[in-house]
């Protein structure tokens, strides 16, 4: 079993109440893991997904290794034939199957290159080391998803009521970044917000349209202060144009989210995947109110990991 993108849950409702009966004992399934080895690999920097996918790992019994592959590996060719004559060192033919040799499962981050789209949306390095590792293979964000951080913050909208009373609205708002950031986190809460019994809205400047696949029959509104009207939660995220591709189009600061934007809201609570940049993707006094979820959401990432790597060390046993 692998997990590579939101279409791996088959059922969300299901995962989300079983991630949050492991966080109530998390130590519980400690034999599981017992006598196997996660890899997980980064070509790319993090603190949450580093350490709460480490976290879950240890819970189960894992034994784990990190390598930041970016500093300390062979840079990889991913090209069948290539002529290795210039910088690459290694294939991913033997990287994958040598990892595969030390590691029983493997973890991979690799965001996108935001150069290229169709080298992007072809998800090289994942389907590179899905199709020559000999183990299932687990996405910590690639070039187009981040599905451990929407499955956290599932667990984190179940938790703040979103599946009790009253039909909830939930907004999905861009802000502004002084870098070109990737769609993947985005594109995972789009996906994930697809599969809720909610209003939910899509706020950002034109020019800022998602990929149409994924962001098809998603209520669009360019106003973002109509958007905020009496929404429940406030999801702030920053990404770069889709069309223009990789490109910062705007850096409006009017988009950031503040407490006057807030009040909009219906008692709105503020949702972001960190890291983020105060004071141009939301104000200090949103992100220090109590309205904030970003704490909580960071804290769950360790049992939407957990949940992944139990699923597939069940899927093992036998084999
Ligand atoms: N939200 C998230 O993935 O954080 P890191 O980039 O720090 O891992």
């Amino acid at each position: 079993m692998d997990f590579l993108g939101f279409d791996d849950i088959n059922s969300l409702k299901d995962w989300v109440a079983q991630a949050r009966k492991l966080k109530n004992a998390p130590l519980r399934y400690q034999e599981l893991g017992a006598g196997k080895t996660i890899g997980l690999l980064f070509f790319n920097p993090s603190l949450r997904t580093r350490l709460s996918t480490q976290k879950a790992a240890q819970n189960l019994g894992l034994n784990c290794i990190v390598m930041n592959f970016d500093k300390e590996g062979w840079a990889l060719e991913y090209l069948d034939g290539a002529v290795m004559d210039q910088g690459k060192s290694e294939h991913i033919r033997e990287a994958a199957q040598v990892i595969s040799q030390y590691c029983d499962i493997i973890a991979i981050r690799a965001f996108a290159s935001l150069q290229d789209r169709e080298r992007d949306e072809a998800e090289v390095v994942l389907k590179g080391f899905q199709e020559h590792a000999s183990v299932p293979i687990v996405n910590m964000e690639s070039s187009t998803a981040h599905p451990l951080q929407a499955l956290a913050d599932a667990i984190t909208l179940d938790e703040n009521d979103l599946n009790e009373k009253a039909r909830k609205k939930v907004v999905l708002t861009w802000a502004p970044h002084p870098k070109a950031l990737p769609h993947a986190v985005a594109n995972s809460f789009v996906k994930m917000m697809k599969q809720q019994d909610v209003d939910f809205v899509i706020t950002h400047p034109e020019g800022y349209e998602l990929n149409p696949e994924i962001a098809s029959g998603v209520q669009i509104e360019h106003d973002q202060n109509k958007a905020f009207e009496n929404a429940d939660f406030v999801y702030a995220k920053n990404w770069s144009s889709y069309n223009e591709y990789g490109k910062v189009i705007s850096r409006d600061p009017t988009w950031m989210v503040d407490q006057k934007k807030m009040a909009l809201t219906n008692n709105g609570r503020f949702m972001h995947c960190l890291p983020v940049r105060r004071n141009v993707v939301v104000s200090d006094e949103v992100l220090d109110s109590e309205t904030s979820l970003v704490i909580e959401q960071a804290n769950n990432r360790t049992y939407s990991a957990q949940l992944v790597l139990m699923k597939i060390l069940e899927s093992m046993k036998g084999q």
